[in-house]
C-alpha cells in the first residue's frame, strides 16, 4: 500500500465532507476496525525488522494527520450557522449600488421660480392646505355670490363649513399682510384643489406659485418689470410678454399674461391655437378692499400680486402635454429631468 497515495485521497475526501454523517464515513474509511490504517498496521508483523521501525512511524504519522483533519473537520461542523457566514464572508466582493434618487421635475421648477424671485429680493413663506373660508374668499374681496364658493367648486371639508381645502395660493396674502408690515415682498409656493375633472390639462390638485408686493407707490409697471425679468430667466431673453386686461376681486385693475408662444415664437401654431400667445398667470394691483381687510392703509400702500401654475410653466418649459404625467410616478418620465 503506497502511503503517500493515501495521503492524496485523504485530502481529496476531506474536502468533501459538509456534515457529522460524512465526518463519520470519513473516519470509518481511514481509523475503523477495516480501514487504511488497521490494514497498514496489520502489514508491520510481516516486515523484516529494518523495516519495521520506519514503517510504523509512516503509519504513526498518517494516524496523527488523520485525527488532525478529523478534529478540525469537527469544530467547523459545530460552529453556529451565522459564524460560518461570517467566515465565508467576501469581503472584496462588490457591493449592490443604491439608486439615488432627484427631484421631481415640479419640484425642480418650482425651487428655480422661487429662486429667481429670490434674487429679486422676494423671500419665500408658505400657508396650510387646509384653510379657512374667510382667508380663501371673504378677506379676499370675493363674493358671497361668487360661483367658486359653491361646494362644486371648491373641495369644503365635511362637518366643517368653514374650512376647505385653498383653491388657490392668494389666502396667504392674507394671513402674511396681517402678521407683517409694509414694505413686504413675498413669494409663496404650494398646492392648491379644484375639483375638475382630470384630463391632459386638468387636475384637481396642482400648484402654485403666488407673489405680491406691498410698499409705498408701487405701481404697475413695478409688476411689468418683475414679471418681465421672471418670464426671462425662465423661457430665455428673447420671449415676449403681453397683459391682456381680466378680472379678478382681488385686484384692481388686473391681468392675465401671456408669453410669446415658445414653440413657434409668435407665428400661430398647435401649442398656442394658432394664437401666438400662451396664458401663464394671472395679476393686478391688490384691491383696496383687501388692503382694508387686513389692516393697511390703502391710501399710504400699494401693491402687486400675481399667481401662476407651476405645471402649467414646467409644461412649456420642458413640451410636456399631458398634466396627468407629473402624478403618475412613472419612472421613465421622471429620470429625464
Ligand atoms: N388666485 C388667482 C387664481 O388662482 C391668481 C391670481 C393671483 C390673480 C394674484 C391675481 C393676483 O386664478
Amino acid at each position: 500500500m503506497d502511503i503517500e497515495a493515501i495521503y492524496l485521497e485523504i485530502e481529496a475526501d476531506i474536502q468533501n465532507v459538509n456534515s457529522r454523517e460524512a465526518l463519520e464515513l470519513f473516519r470509518l474509511k481511514y481509523l475503523g476496525r477495516k480501514g487504511a490504517v488497521a490494514e497498514l498496521t496489520s502489514i508491520i508483523p510481516t516486515l523484516s525488522k529494518e523495516e519495521r521501525a520506519a514503517f510504523g512511524q509512516k503509519v504513526n504519522s498518517l494516524k496523527n494527520k488523520l485525527s488532525e483533519v478529523v478534529g478540525e473537520k469537527e469544530k467547523l461542523l459545530n460552529v453556529q450557522p451565522e459564524t460560518k457566514i461570517k467566515v465565508s464572508c467576501d469581503l472584496g466582493m462588490p457591493g449592490i449600488a443604491q439608486e439615488l434618487g432627484q427631484l421631481h421635475p415640479l419640484t425642480q421648477v418650482l425651487d428655480e421660480i422661487c429662486a429667481i424671485f429670490n434674487r429679486m429680493g422676494f423671500s419665500v413663506v408658505e400657508g396650510p392646505e387646509i384653510e379657512t373660508e374667510y382667508n380663501n374668499f371673504t378677506g379676499l374681496n370675493i363674493p358671497l355670490e361668487h360661483p367658486s364658493r359653491e361646494a362644486f367648486d371648491t373641495f369644503y371639508l365635511k362637518d366643517y363649513a368653514k374650512l376647505l381645502l385653498r383653491s388657490h395660493t392668494s389666502p396667504v396674502q392674507v394671513r402674511a399682510m396681517k402678521e407683517r408690515k409694509p414694505p413686504l415682498a413675498i413669494v409663496v409656493p404650494g398646492r392648491v384643489y379644484r375639483p375638475d375633472a382630470v384630463d391632459a390639462s386638468h387636475s384637481f390638485m396642482f400648484h402654485q406659485v403666488e407673489g405680491f408686493l406691498v410698499d409705498e407707490n408701487i405701481r404697475f409697471s413695478d409688476l411689468k418689470g418683475v414679471l418681465g425679468v421672471f418670464a426671462k430667466a425662465v423661457f430665455g431673453k428673447d420671449i415676449k410678454m403681453r397683459f391682456r386686461p381680466h378680472f379678478f376681486p382681488f385686484t384692481e385693475p388686473s391681468a392675465e399674461v401671456d408669453i410669446s408662444c415658445i414653440i413657434c415664437k409668435g407665428q400661430g401654431c398647435s401649442v398656442c391655437g394658432k394664437k401666438g400667445w400662451l396664458e401663464i398667470l394671472g395679476a393686478g394691483l391688490i384691491h383696496p378692499q383687501v388692503f382694508k381687510q387686513v389692516g393697511i392703509d390703502p391710501k399710504k400702500y400699494t401693491g402687486f400680486a400675481f399667481g401662476m401654475g407651476v405645471e402649467r410653466i414646467a409644461m412649456l418649459k420642458y413640451g410636456i402635454n399631458d398634466i396627468r404625467l407629473f402624478f403618475e410616478n412613472d419612472l421613465r418620465f421622471l429620470k429625464q429631468f
